[in-house]
């Protein structure tokens, strides 16, 4: 067995890695994510399979709201223009797409079930800022992400994201042009996340475009409690805006940073891995998704009901059989510190079928694994040093070892361990990682 790491030495290491150089955030750096664009570019099948999910987009906007039809979730998505949608609306002229512009989704919005009552309102959407305190959150290279709470006065039926709107709900611009919401039933903010993309950009990259539509597509049929609710999808002339619940201030990264915390107590740390696991059950077992991103910035704390929640659903992909997969932009996603051995040996250069054949639903364990260890140790489980070399870390990933700190429980170690299991033939299902005894207890 590799020699304890003291939690020191771990507590430097952390330390190290969450200052490197990545994306910045509210003050802080974060571990980015990377599609390897740069490599599919050089394999031409796959290029080719992101063109064609392009050259397909109006098909694909209408089957973006489409349920799944893998089963698992009794959710349907309406994409019937609901009262104050304003879709024959000129006042919603934002929201809906100018005929100089071409529609990324389609001029109208797509709904997912459980949106929240009054963010049906075009005209509020258009007006965002009027009607909303807005904030930025992140800054990253393809997308922005703002935080929204309605202004007081104009607090709209249950802004805490459960529970589809009910007729009697829903709001409407009143006929003399302003705003009219339905009172409030509950205290609780109105209060939503956007995620927001450059629709201009979208439009030159069919590749991104296709893969925006498909974190609409996957999210917007998601429904548990351990997984962001997806709201809505709209768009303007200059962006395209995938709405969601706000998830709470806190991703497990910045709530240890907010605790001045290096690693989560274990009951703590256990508690968010067991909901993760949740999460992960939803998804492959309910909708034959891998997610592909899992890690400490991705799955956020709920501060209402304490729970976690996973988010980000940009990196996910719908396994199964050719055709499926030829309908989806496949790149290599995710961060590489959290990425397992299969992906790791192909992060720099692989071919369509090396890739097809590394992406199963075992990425998400390893990387639940990998997530463990983050939150109970305070680093990714082989970033043993900053300014340790990618080949360095690549090669620990294939091929060491980790090291656990003392003080763990055998069990959590034991989770660990099975998790990190280098040979994803071997590495167990999220359902047998449920099964785990560390969960016993
Ligand atoms: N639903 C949400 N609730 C609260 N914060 C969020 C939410 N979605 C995103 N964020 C914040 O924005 C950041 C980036 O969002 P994310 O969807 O992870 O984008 P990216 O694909 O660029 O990583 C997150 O790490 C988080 O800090
Ligand atoms: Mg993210």
């Amino acid at each position: 067995m590799a020699p304890p790491l003291p939690l020191v030495a771990a507590a430097a290491a952390v330390a190290a890695r969450r200052a490197s150089p990545a994306c910045f955030l509210l003050g802080r750096f974060k571990n980015p994510s990377v599609a390897c664009a740069a490599s599919i570019a050089t394999t031409g099948e796959a290029a080719a399979a992101a063109a064609a999910a392009a050259a397909a987009s109006p098909a694909l906007a209408e089957e973006a709201i489409a349920p799944s039809s893998r089963g698992g979730s009794s959710s349907s998505v309406s994409s019937a223009s609901p009262p104050g949608s304003g879709r024959s609306s000129s006042s919603a002229s934002s929201s809906s797409t100018s005929s100089s512009v071409p529609s990324i989704f389609s001029a109208r919005a797509k709904y997912a079930p459980h949106c929240v009552p009054w963010l049906r309102n075009s005209k509020l959407r258009a007006n965002l800022e009027k009607y909303c305190d807005v904030r930025d959150v992140y800054e990253g290279d393809l997308s922005t992400v703002k935080v929204a709470t309605l202004r007081a006065g104009l607090s709209g039926a249950d802004g805490g994201g459960s529970g589809a709107a009910s007729p009697a709900q829903q709001s409407s611009p009143s006929p003399g042009g302003g705003l009219s919401l339905s009172p409030s039933p509950s205290s609780s903010p109105a209060r939503v996340v956007v995620k927001s993309f450059d629709k201009a950009k979208l439009l030159r990259r069919p590749d991104l475009q296709a893969k925006v539509k498909l974190e609409w597509e996957i999210h917007s049929a998601l429904d548990h409690e351990n997984v962001v609710r997806a709201f809505l999808a709209s768009e303007s002339d200059r962006h395209v805006g995938l709405f969601m619940e706000f998830a709470g201030d806190s991703d497990a990264y910045s709530y240890m940073a907010a605790k001045k915390r290096l690693a989560l107590r274990e009951d703590d740390a256990r508690a968010l891995v067991w909901d993760v696991l949740q999460a992960l059950e939803h998804l492959h077992h309910g909708h034959g998704v891998v997610h592909r991103d899992i890690k400490s910035e991705n799955v956020f704390r709920c501060a209402a009901s304490g729970c976690w929640k996973l988010g980000d659903f940009g990196s996910a992909l719908r396994l199964g059989d050719a055709r499926t997969m030829a309908r989806q932009p496949l790149k290599l996603e995710g961060t590489f510190s959290f990425a397992p051995p299969e992906y790791v040996a192909i992060w720099d250069r692989f071919t369509r079928a090396e890739l097809l054949d590394a992406t199963s639903f075992r990425l998400d364990t390893w990387s639940l694994g990998a997530l463990a260890y983050d939150v109970l140790c305070g680093r990714a489980p082989f970033a043993l040093r900053d300014d340790m070399p990618r080949a360095e870390e690549a090669e620990a990933i294939l091929r060491a070892a980790p090291a656990f700190p003392s003080g763990l429980s055998y069990a959590a170690v034991g989770f660990m361990k099975q998790a990190l299991e280098k040979d994803p033939q071997k590495r167990p299902t999220v359902r047998q990682l449920a099964a785990h005894p560390w969960f016993a207890g």
